[in-house]
């Protein structure tokens, strides 16, 4: 490998931006080879032709896989990471060292444009999905981009936008699921966000890039900017931004080499960016060749497996589903024919082909079509509406396939809404009234309001399945595959109950995240509030019981949760087995139930089994910005197990041993915080005495008064002094 010294400063300063908007640039001179990133994240967007200024032309034909919404749906990491490897393959086979992807954002308001592209509000689910996705990836040799980091949950503004987080939700919440993949798996790349993190570019926070990427979870990759992230280059280099992507043409190159030459830069830190360049190269370089060509059959076949198990039945009543083979249905609605399969922007993959729902249903069924409605609006609403409701009269069934329009959801911008566009909403009423047996199948990137919910038999959450979604709903329809998937994120009633709702997307540059750690079920949850469909929930076509929940604490501390789990239907299928924890007091706020583990479990009919899902302790911590720090508190922790965070079908407690907070003492620490000091607590607990036989709650309320102040109280068994001398040897223990 080319050694750094061997580099002069100018070349130093432009291996550290893009030749073009693709790759890096090359040094012939000393054979460093220019290697190409490119999207991602659930497909490869190689673009063909020359790139043009915003890298959107056409790309080459590649697998459209579901979709990160619909592949976090799976809870399925065995099966992520299959995907992942299909993603190594198809960049390795064309070539591409580094696939700009997993997107792992929080999706912390339904209304973020980009949720398609995430995989949860819950930064377990994001964090074991998105580690299995850069597993897959790298285990082809080709590097992952984990993005965006962080605290990215919005479109509005993306480029300037200030997220103003609290340090504690930034820990549990927005960082949690890149520090799991970072530490767990050493994605090659991290990609810095667009937006501000307290007022500071992500693309220039040495506390984020270094300060914990790098010091606290040992990062050894390399970062590099999204597209255009780059405020200042200048201050972003030594801040930990190793990569500025695409090219600024030399520009900002030039700028490094002057702040070198003026000593307003420093050449280590050069030197450290350049150096990390040189090891992606190498690392690219080492990947054993791909054959090509693609096998197209084989991750179209991948693409509708995950595709199947990614869709949530979220509601069957009367066991209309599955659909009979041969049935006469009415298929309603363009979705059916014209398939809304992927998000816009820059994930956009020029797919290998496309199944439509309509063309596989009509395989197995005698189908009428009717589009009910034109995905743009335009048309004859009434003549469309009427063909439809006639169709539905004279079918068993009415399938009828809604949905967000592309323009709806895009990257770069966000709704302002969750409803379904009116058209189709009226559609659905007018069929229902001619035929109320009804499966309504949704297609759509971001959560959609169901105020149909209560009026048709059965729902269908198709998310957006990638390429083969139209065959893989027909393999769920008609129960040649049993639906399995389960929300990662919850179905609100109403926009208005989202726990962001009144502070996203903020104002003048500005997003303040007011509802701190209660992001997504954690906030309804801690509310109270009903929703339409909650986090976890999915139903199947067997039914499942759960019994004996027991847990037992491991010699590391973890906790294993063990359930027995049944099948107590007539066919195979599978579970997601979901584990919750909860605290009844805690010194922090607490959501009541937080994800705490999670296993997908396949039972034949009748077959039971023993399920043990591990529990990290880390994963019981909470942040504690006192010290910096995962704190695990002492005392009992209720584990809740169930089918999904409403549906709770046992629980079992546990104690554990916390971890030792000792904090350095003042006279303004007060003195219920001294009574379980080991050096001061004695003292507290004499003048907690003293009070005590005052009565009237004394104690208690004196509780609160810091030292400082109780000691200069008249009658109290210690002088300001004493307590001045406590303070010290406190303290110097400490030390
Ligand atoms: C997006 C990234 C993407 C990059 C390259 C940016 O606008 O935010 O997710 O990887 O463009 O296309």
């Amino acid at each position: 490998m080319t050694d750094i010294t061997e580099l002069t400063l100018e070349e130093k300063a432009s291996l550290t931006s893009g030749a073009d908007f693709w790759t890096t640039k090359a040094v012939d001179r000393l054979g460093v080879a220019s290697i190409m990133m490119t999207d991602g994240p659930h497909g490869l967007r190689k673009q063909s032709g020359a790139t043009d200024h915003l890298g959107l032309a056409g790309s080459v034909p590649a697998t459209c896989f579901p979709p990160a919404v619909a592949l976090a749906s799976t809870w399925d990491a065995e099966l992520a990471e299959r995907v992942g490897g299909a993603l190594g393959v198809e960049s390795a086979i064309e070539d591409v060292a580094v696939i700009l992807g997993p997107g792992i954002n929080i999706k912390r308001s339904p209304l973020c444009g980009r949720n398609f592209e995430y995989l949860s509000e819950d930064p377990l689910v994001a964090g074991v999905l998105g580690s299995a996705l850069v597993r897959g990836i790298q285990s082809k040799g080709v590097g992952a981009s984990l993005k965006h980091f962080a605290a990215n949950n919005q479109e509005t503004d993306r480029m300037r936008a200030s997220s103003d987080v609290d340090p504690r939700t930034l820990r549990e919440i927005y960082l949690r699921a890149f520090e799991r993949v970072v530490t767990g798996e050493q994605p090659w790349t991290v990609m810095c966000s667009y937006n501000r993190i307290n007022g500071v570019y992500a693309s220039e926070a040495p506390w984020l890039l270094t300060d914990v990427l790098r010091d606290e979870w040992g990062f050894e990759g390399l970062v590099v900017s999204d597209w255009g992230a780059v405020n200042d280059r200048v201050v972003g280099l030594p801040a930990g931004l190793d990569l500025e992507m695409p090219s600024s043409g030399g520009r900002t190159d030039a700028q490094l080499v002057a702040a070198v030459r003026e000593q307003r830069l420093s050449e280590a830190a050069l030197d450290l960016a350049a150096s990390r360049v040189l090891d992606l190269v190498a690392k690219a370089g080492r990947r054993a060749e791909v054959a090509g060509p693609l096998d197209v059959d084989a991750h179209h076949a991948l693409a509708r497996e995950a595709a199947a198990r990614a869709v949530v039945l979220l509601k069957n009543d009367g066991g209309l589903l599955p659909l009979r083979a041969g049935a006469s249905l009415a298929v309603i609605g363009e979705f059916a024919r014209t398939p809304r399969y992927q998000g816009a922007g820059s994930s956009l993959i020029n797919p290998t082909r496309l199944d439509a729902a309509l063309d596989a249903l009509a395989a197995d069924a005698d189908v009428t079509f009717a589009p009910g409605f034109t995905l743009d609006g335009t048309g004859d609403a009434a003549s469309l509406r009427a063909d439809a409701v006639a169709a539905a009269a004279a079918a068993d069934v009415a399938v009828v396939f809604l949905g967000l329009p592309a323009a709806e959801e895009s990257e770069g911008y966000d709704r302002t809404h969750i409803d379904l566009p009116a058209v189709q909403l009226e559609t659905l009423v007018a069929v229902r009234a001619a035929n109320p047996n009804i499966v309504v199948v949704l297609s759509n990137g971001g959560v959609v309001a169901l105020p149909f919910r209560d009026d048709v038999p059965a729902i269908l959450e198709g998310w957006l399945l990638g390429q083969a979604g139209g065959t893989a709903t027909a393999d769920v329809l008609f129960g040649r595959v049993n639906p399995s998937g389960r929300l990662a994120e919850t179905i609100p009633l109403r926009l208005e109950d989202n726990p962001s709702y009144g502070s996203f997307p903020g104002e003048f540059g500005h997003v303040r995240y007011g509802e701190g750690i209660l992001v997504g079920y954690r906030g309804y949850d801690a509310r109270g509030l009903d929703v339409a469909f909650p986090f976890g929930h999915g139903l199947s076509y067997t039914t499942f019981s759960y019994s004996d929940p027991s847990a037992v604490v491991t010699a590391d501390g973890d906790v294993d949760v063990t359930v027995r789990l049944t099948n107590t239907g007539t066919v195979a299928g599978r579970e997601v087995v979901q584990v919750y924890v909860g605290r009844d007091a805690s010194a922090v706020q607490r959501a009541p139930r937080a994800l705490a583990g999670f296993a997908s479990v396949e039972l034949a009919p009748g077959q039971s089994r023993s399920v043990t899902i591990r529990v990290e302790r880390r994963d019981l911590a909470y942040w504690d910005v006192r010290i910096d720090r995962w704190v695990v508190e002492p005392g009992a922790y209720t584990f809740e197990v169930g089918a999904s965070s409403r549906d709770l079908c046992g629980s079992v407690a546990v104690a554990l041993e916390g971890d030792l907070v000792v904090l350095p003492i003042s006279l303004n620490s007060t003195i219920g915080e001294l009574a379980d000091h080991p050096v001061a607590g004695a003292m507290a607990r004499q003048i907690l005495e003293v009070l005590d036989q005052a009565g009237d709650g004394a104690a208690e309320m004196m509780a609160s008064v810091p030292i400082g102040r109780v000691a200069t109280f008249p009658g109290m068994p210690i002088t300001l002094e004493q307590v001045r001398e406590l303070i010290d040897t406190a303290n110097a223990d400490l030390a």
